[in-house]
């Protein structure tokens, strides 16, 4: 291989010393021979180096190859999800593939295709109503943004210029060098550990991100890459091209976002993204004001100061961010903001952790819905103050992660919450089998789903418990667990809307039926940066786009709220809980709520009168141990 290669440039060297004599610039030829023949006992790969505009820094050449095929976990260990993944990775070309979950989940990301690249993924959909064969695979894509590189997605760090060495371990019993990137930005510490095997050829262990807030002591973001197996790849156009019966052609469909399609990116951006993005605002920034600079270095100026003192409404420039909050907080309001693991997002991003969609016109369908007249209970009967977590009746927070499901967290609650009420029993119910077989009642797995369909096919079709089904996957998978494969179902009877923009009528609801599917607006930075307080934005608009769960209601200093569970897990707000203030109808939140009924009968009853009050849970993810090897 070597000898060919030697030869053809030998051969090629002939030629062009042919030409060059002729030219006589000869003494200039031989010394650019002399660097090709040296680099040509490189691999083929590092002939191109000097031409990538790319990412790799020295350290990556020198211990990675730029194509590659590797498989491993990642983990998200606030969120409870694990996912394995296998990664194809061709730098050079611009592509790469990364399948979750053993292939049941592709994406495939093409710098090639396109104005500036295509990203597709590929997921199963499933087109009955029961767990059957009528499973099909179907295919999204999201044409690459302007303003991101057409290039694939490596699932390591190709640019390591940052890493600093800090000592010799062993890890999974292997030799390793630890490498470790820190940084401080607006009181949140974040460090990135990087392990590498010592023994040659060198291959990845692990790549972890721990975030920590100083100001709350407490985390806000870890996630964990353990790398299982590591090796060139030698690239292989099939393996990167979509599958032959996915419809991608024929039913394409847009994703909103380039996370969706390509989840990894999340875990594997830093800087480079930013920054981008920080280009994009601050052309759009230069263009809107009509403003050019003349020299390099007084655009580059220029920009770092539009970075850290930027005001405008949709960027999170990190001085931005942390004046916001600070001044917020100065402003004396009766809610708290602090930054949390939404902070290094993108409004695109944080998008995604919403999902919910609404009918352009509700089906009218007597047979589901259930009369509720909130007029039959005497609301002087209706206590001052109720939290349904007092009673045992709300499952534990749980974060979507990068999936647009808020719809099956907010659903589920209220169905958890009409099962306790009838059993005593508190039962984690299923927020997976709804992404991945309730699409034939409209919704759209990760996508986002309806929250009265999805009350109607829990009705219809009953729900398993999260124990039966399986774990969380925060992406969609295939429709399993029928009556064969021994999952119990719930049930419920029917549902019912709830007045609207009626406070009251709110309450009787929640007061006699246990925790009530709510939606609310969720646009504001104050709502995503809320810490504690009862939150009372004005700019909280009543046009609704997130589903949640109202468990409650009470009062501080005559200040009425509603307490609301959200699906951004614990770390979020206080302990994944927001109070929201009830005056003006807050966000909107009385904007069609829905009761789920487990009973057909005895609507004013109240099911207070006969429960018992029981200790809260406190949520512990780490023990103690394990905080103190965290290393800050
Ligand atoms: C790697 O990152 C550093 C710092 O973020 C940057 O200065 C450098 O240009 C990057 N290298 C490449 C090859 O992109
Ligand atoms: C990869 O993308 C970069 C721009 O991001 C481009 O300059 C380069 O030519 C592309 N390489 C290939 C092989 O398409
Ligand atoms: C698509 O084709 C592959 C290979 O032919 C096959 O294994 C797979 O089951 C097919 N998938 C569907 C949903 O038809
Ligand atoms: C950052 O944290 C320190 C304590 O570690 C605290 O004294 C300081 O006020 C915090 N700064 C901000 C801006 O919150
Ligand atoms: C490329 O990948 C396909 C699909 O995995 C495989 O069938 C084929 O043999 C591979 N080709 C080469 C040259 O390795
Ligand atoms: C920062 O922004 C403020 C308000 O927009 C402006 O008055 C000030 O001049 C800016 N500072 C710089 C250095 O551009
Ligand atoms: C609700 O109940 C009240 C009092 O019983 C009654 O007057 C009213 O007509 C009922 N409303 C509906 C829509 O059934
Ligand atoms: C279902 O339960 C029955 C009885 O407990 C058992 O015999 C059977 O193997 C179970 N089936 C599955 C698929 O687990
Ligand atoms: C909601 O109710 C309040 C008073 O309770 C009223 O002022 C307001 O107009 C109502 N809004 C809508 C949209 O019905």
């Amino acid at each position: 291989m070597k000898n060919k290669k030697e030869n053809n440039i030998t051969a090629m060297g002939k030629r062009i010393l042919i030409v060059a004599s002729v030219l006589m610039v000869l003494a200039g030829l031989v010394g650019m021979l002399l660097e090709v023949h040296k680099m040509s006992q490189d691999t083929d790969l590092t002939l191109v180096k000097h031409d990538i505009v790319g990412d790799y820094d020295e350290l990556y050449d020198e211990y990675f190859p730029r194509h590659y095929h590797a498989t491993g976990l990642l983990t998200l260990p606030f969120d409870d999800i694990v996912e394995p993944f296998e990664a194809w990775f061709a730098g050079d070309r611009n592509m790469s593939r990364i399948d979750y979950y053993y292939g049941m989940d592709k994406t495939i990301q093409r710098g090639d295709l396109g104005k500036h690249g295509i990203l597709f993924k590929i997921v199963p959909m499933h087109s009955e109503m029961k767990p059957s064969n009528k499973d099909f695979m179907s295919c999204w894509y999201k044409p690459v943004p302007k303003w991101l590189p057409r290039a694939g997605q490596s699932v390591i760090p190709t640019n390591l210029s940052e890493f600093k060495f800090v000592s010799e371990e062993t890890h999974r019993g292997m030799p390793c060098f630890k490498y470790e990137r820190k940084y401080k930005r607006y009181n949140k510490s974040n460090v990135y550990s990087f392990y590498v095997t010592k023994n040659t050829p060198h291959r990845p262990l692990r790549y972890e991100m721990v975030g920590y807030d100083d100001m709350l002591t407490s985390h806000y973001d870890h996630y964990v890459l353990d790398y299982i197996s590591f090796e060139p790849w030698s690239f292989n156009r099939s393996l990167l091209s979509l599958p032959k019966n996915s419809s991608c052609d024929k039913k394409a469909k847009k994703l909103r976002s380039h996370y969706l399609a390509n989840p990894m990116a999340e875990y594997m951006h830093f800087k480079h993204h930013k920054d981008y993005e920080l280009d994009k605002t601050y052309d759009d920034y230069k263009a809107t004001h009509g403003k050019h600079y003349t020299t390099a270095p007084e655009h580059e100026r220029r920009k770092h100061i539009f970075k850290h003192n930027l005001s405008r409404s949709d960027d999170d420039g990190e001085g931005f961010l942390c004046r916001y909050i600070r001044s917020k907080n100065r402003e004396n309001l009766n809610y708290k903001l602090a930054p949390n693991h939404m902070a290094d997002m993108t409004e695109q991003e944080v998008n995604l952790h919403k999902g919910l969609l609404h009918e352009k016109k509700l089906k009218k369908s007597k047979s589901n819905t259930l009369a509720f007249n909130e007029s039959v209970v005497h609301t002087d009967l209706i206590p001052h103050q109720l939290d349904w977590r007092d009673y045992g009746a709300v499952t534990r927070v749980h974060s979507q992660g990068l999936c647009g499901s808020c719809w099956t967290f907010s659903a589920l609650g209220a169905v958890e919450g009409a099962h306790f009420l009838k059993t005593g029993e508190l039962l984690e119910l299923s927020n997976q089998q709804l992404i991945d077989c309730s699409w034939p009642a409209g919704n759209h797995g990760c996508r986002g789903g309806f929250q009265d369909r999805t009350l109607r096919w829990v009705k219809r079709n009953g729900v398993t418990s999260r124990r039966d089904y399986g774990p969380y996957l925060a992406q969609e998978g295939f429709c399993h667990c029928g009556k064969s494969d021994n999952c119990t179902f719930t049930h419920i009877s029917g549902f019912s809307k709830v007045k609207k923009n009626n406070s009251d009528a709110l309450k009787v609801a929640l007061v006699t039926h246990g925790p009530i599917v709510s939606s609310m607006n969720s646009d504001q930075k104050t709502f995503r940066f809320y810490s504690h307080g009862i939150y009372d934005d004005p700019k909280c608009g009543k046009k609704t786009n997130h589903a949640v769960l109202t468990v409650g209601y009470g009062a501080d200093d005559n200040v009425p709220y509603w307490i609301i569970k959200n699906s951004w897990g614990h770390l979020w707000g206080d302990d994944g809980y927001i109070k929201i203030a009830m005056n003006h109808d807050r966000c909107g939140l009385t904007n069609g709520p829905l009761l789920a009924i487990k009973k057909d009968s005895s609507i004013a009853e109240f099911p207070l009168k006969t429960l018992n009050k029981v200790p809260r849970q406190s949520i512990t993810f780490y023990s103690e141990e394990e905080l103190s090897i965290i290393p800050f």
